[in-house]
């Protein structure tokens, strides 16, 4: 009897140096760093480095990585055009990972796969990736897309881009913590994607864009949208606790936000997007969503534990009432992960290509044998 790990659980593939995390004990480390250390002191651009280059940047270091990004800012014409061309409602996950794979028709050297290259490459992405969603959000709401401004950070910039002037500083903490938050996780699907692909030595465009279509899925980055999806429908803090025993009830009922492959306690992410919730709620006097947020984790803590499942939120869960108090609709929330997760998934493409070997694990045969080939007129 072959042994089966379905949905690979458990098996580890190779080993890395980037992130670890401690699903009982609801610890995540980026490269030595705790999360919440570099949740409370890091900008997005200090862990983009501390991820690509192993160590948090000195002053110079850091004005290096943001002068590689800053031309990025301005995408290729012919993506933008690209992008003017899709159809009105169109997702923002397919625009972002169609405008990604159009990138290396834009770039003289797309194939290279070595780590300067790579990083080069990484570079580009990090302005491009949040040009892209903020371009295309205007361009589907009939507005032009807007410059961005080279002297500000990613987070800065993605907000100006997207709601045409500059942010309050407070908006720009709170979007790069959620970036810092976002940006790394280890083996997760969308990350195993991007290296698995790279494995057959294929281009960083392909991978990258294999990743993207991986995150949008529900049960990975898709999860933030099916939050604030659910609230929408629920509408009230009343309305909770009869959404959540109606969905737990249903087949398959999953409610978004809960869960996750690793941590068997709360997300520690989690945790600190919660604190970020409710200073928003209080600051913005728009309290409804972490209201309802705070009534869903508590209906669900008494579901899962009478059922006795270690089912506890995720960061897709705090996440969807502070994006929705930044201003974003829900169906930019998914593509804020890419902009932020590009950096996980360049730090892993470094880690891959610098000692391949190719992905490819087996499927154990149920099906038929023995059977002979019927010529097609005396098929019936
Ligand atoms: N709601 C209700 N029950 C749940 C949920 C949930 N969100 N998550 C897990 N369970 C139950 C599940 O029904 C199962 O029960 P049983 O053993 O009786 O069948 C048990 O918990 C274990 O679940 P599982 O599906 O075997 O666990 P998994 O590791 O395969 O799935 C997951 C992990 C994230 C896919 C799952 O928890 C889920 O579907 N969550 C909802 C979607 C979501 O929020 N995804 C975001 C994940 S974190 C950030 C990210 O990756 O983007």
């Amino acid at each position: 009897m072959e042994t089966i790990y379905r949905g690979l659980n458990g098996v580890n593939v190779d080993t890395s140096e980037i992130c670890s995390i401690d699903g009982e004990r609801g610890e995540l480390i980026y490269r030595g760093y705790d999360i919440r250390e570099l949740a409370d002191n890091a900008s997005f651009e200090e862990v983009v480095h501390l991820l690509w280059f192993g160590d948090l940047p000195t002053r110079e270091q850091l004005q290096a990585l943001r002068d590689g990004v800053r031309p990025s800012f301005h995408l290729p014409a012919g993506v933008l055009e690209l992008l003017a061309h899709l159809p009105q409602g169109t997702h923002p996950m397919h625009a972002l990972r169609t405008a990604v794979s159009a990138l290396a028709a834009y770039d003289d050297a797309p194939d290279f796969v070595d780590e300067k290259s790579i990083r080069r490459i990484g570079f580009s992405l990090l302005g491009q990736v949040p040009a892209i969603v903020a371009a295309f959000q205007r361009l589907q709401a009939g507005l032009e897309p807007v410059a961005p401004d080279p002297n500000l950070s990613i987070a800065a910039n993605f907000l100006r881009m997207v709601n045409g002037e500059e942010p309050t500083d407070a908006a720009e903490r709170v979007m790069d913590v959620a970036l810092v938050l976002h940006a790394e996780h280890g083996s997760n699907a969308s990350t195993f994607v991007a290296r698995s692909t790279a494995s057959s030595l294929t281009d960083v465009y392909s991978a990258i864009t294999a990743a993207i279509g991986s995150l949008k899925g529900p049960l990975h980055g898709g999860a933030n949208a099916g939050v604030m999806k659910a609230l929408e429908e629920i509408g009230s803090v009343d309305g909770v606790e009869p959404y959540v025993l109606e969905t737990l009830e249903s087949e398959k009922g999953r409610v978004m936000g809960f869960g996750h492959r690793v941590y068997k306690v709360m997300d520690p992410r989690a945790i600190i997007l919660k604190d970020v919730s409710e200073k928003l709620a209080e600051e913005s006097g728009e309290s409804k969503w972490f209201e309802m947020s705070l009534e869903m984790e508590r209906v669900m803590k008494r579901e899962m534990d009478a059922r006795d499942k270690q089912v506890a939120p995720n960061v897709d869960f705090f996440s969807a009432s502070v994006y929705r108090m930044l201003g974003f609709e829900k169906e930019t929330y998914t593509p804020i992960f890419a902009v932020s997760r590009i950096a996980g998934w360049m730090a892993h493409l470094i880690e891959q290509y610098a000692d391949n070997r190719l992905m490819r694990p087996r499927l154990v045969y149920e099906g038929e044998r023995g059977k002979t080939f019927v010529p097609i007129d005396q098929r019936g």
